[in-house]
């Protein structure tokens, strides 16, 4: 039986595009269906200047499809030298809507990222005063922490400091993977809030490991336990409005991540929203659907909502998706959910 579901356009609040051919390449399996995305500013080297973010976004601008109405909302890559007026000012005009914190090591090209928090508390104290969104790459770095655990001690050890001292700065703890995660955000005031990605949704750390290494199950942060997946889900599923999806869609080619020092990412801009509505579908819960897609993260944003609607169908047989891009520089896998799909998006 053929089943439709009709929401307002969604936005994906966590996106790598990276540059050049992989940009041409991926940007139109975002772009022909979300309204904007957060665009993540790790590139090589990182934007950490309005004017380059404002480059970065006139080249995002050029990749996009003629017939593709996509926003890139930017971002700033803090160090602990940002200059916090350059920040301010972009911010005021409109030319970064976000600025995002990699612990230095933390994850891809996050080698300039930070090692001292306490260096930035005059940046934050600023973004406090102005309002600017403060994206967390929520993972600690120190030797002595066990990778499983980085999500968690990070929040003990750096967020929950950061939020103490700073309680009207709006903070976005990002692509969280973890009960605990979870729960820190269902208990924090209305400026703290998570994106949770499509893969972290389906995988967990057994299909990454077990019966042989999948290196395009390879994510930071990475994939943890079966419950911690389950409590993800519930997050999503539940309509709460501090949840919502920032897919973290991250190409590298094939050759970066089946290597024997492979790369993490998942690239699933292709297949997310098919992905997701079989997710909430088997939970019952469809209806919320577009609260996590289209409406939390907007209003989180303080943004309106997108003007347009978008259709999901649900086919009688599964959807063939394609598993990989090819690229004039090297092939790209598309995230593989391990389950047949039925819903396909008219945009
Ligand atoms: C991201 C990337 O490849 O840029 N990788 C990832 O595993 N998620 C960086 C990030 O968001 O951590
Ligand atoms: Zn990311």
């Amino acid at each position: 039986m053929t089943k439709e579901l009709e929401i307002v356009r969604p936005d994906d609040w966590h996106l790598h595009l990276r540059d050049g051919t992989i940009l041409k390449s991926v940007l139109p399996y975002t772009s022909k269906i979300f309204g904007r995305s957060i665009i993540m500013p790790n590139l090589i080297p990182p934007i950490t200047t309005v004017q380059d973010a404002t480059m970065y976004k006139d080249r995002i601008i050029e990749a996009l499809p003629n017939d593709h109405s996509f926003r890139p909302l930017m971002t700033l890559y803090l160090t602990e030298t940002t200059d916090v007026m350059d920040l301010a000012e972009g911010f005021a005009k409109n030319l970064i809507s976000a600025v995002k914190l990699y612990p230095a090591g933390a994850t891809t090209n996050s080698s300039l990222g930070v090692n001292d928090f306490k260096r930035l508390y005059k940046i934050f104290e600023k973004m406090e005063e102005i309002g600017c969104i403060l994206c967390v790459h929520g993972e600690i770095v120190d030797p002595d922490v066990d990778i499983f655990d980085r999500e968690h001690v990070f929040i003990e050890r750096v967020l929950d400091p950061i939020i103490r001292t700073f309680p009207n700065l709006k903070v976005v703890m990002e692509h969280i993977t973890t009960e605990e995660a979870v729960n820190y955000i269902e208990t924090s005031n209305e400026n703290v809030a998570a994106t949770i990605t499509t893969h972290h949704l389906v995988i967990n750390r057994n299909l990454m490991l077990a019966g042989g290494i999948k290196p395009h199950y390879y994510c930071l942060p990475v994939a943890k336990r079966e419950k911690h997946r389950v409590a993800l889900l519930n997050a999503a599923v539940s309509g709460n409005s501090s949840f919502f999806l920032g897919t973290d869609s991250a190409p590298h080619f094939d050759s970066q991540k089946e290597s024997s020092c492979g790369c993490a990412g998942c690239f699933t801009a292709p297949n997310t929203l098919p992905i997701l509505a079989q997710l909430f579908e088997q939970e019952s819960l469809l209806k919320e659907l577009e609260k996590f897609v289209s409406i939390n993260g907007a209003n989180f944003y303080n943004l309106p909502l997108n003007s347009e609607h978008i259709k999901l169908v649900k086919e009688e047989y599964p959807v063939e998706f394609p598993n990989k891009i090819f690229t004039s520089e090297g092939d790209i896998t598309v995230f593989d959910p391990g389950f047949p799909l039925y819903w396909s998006v008219k945009s």
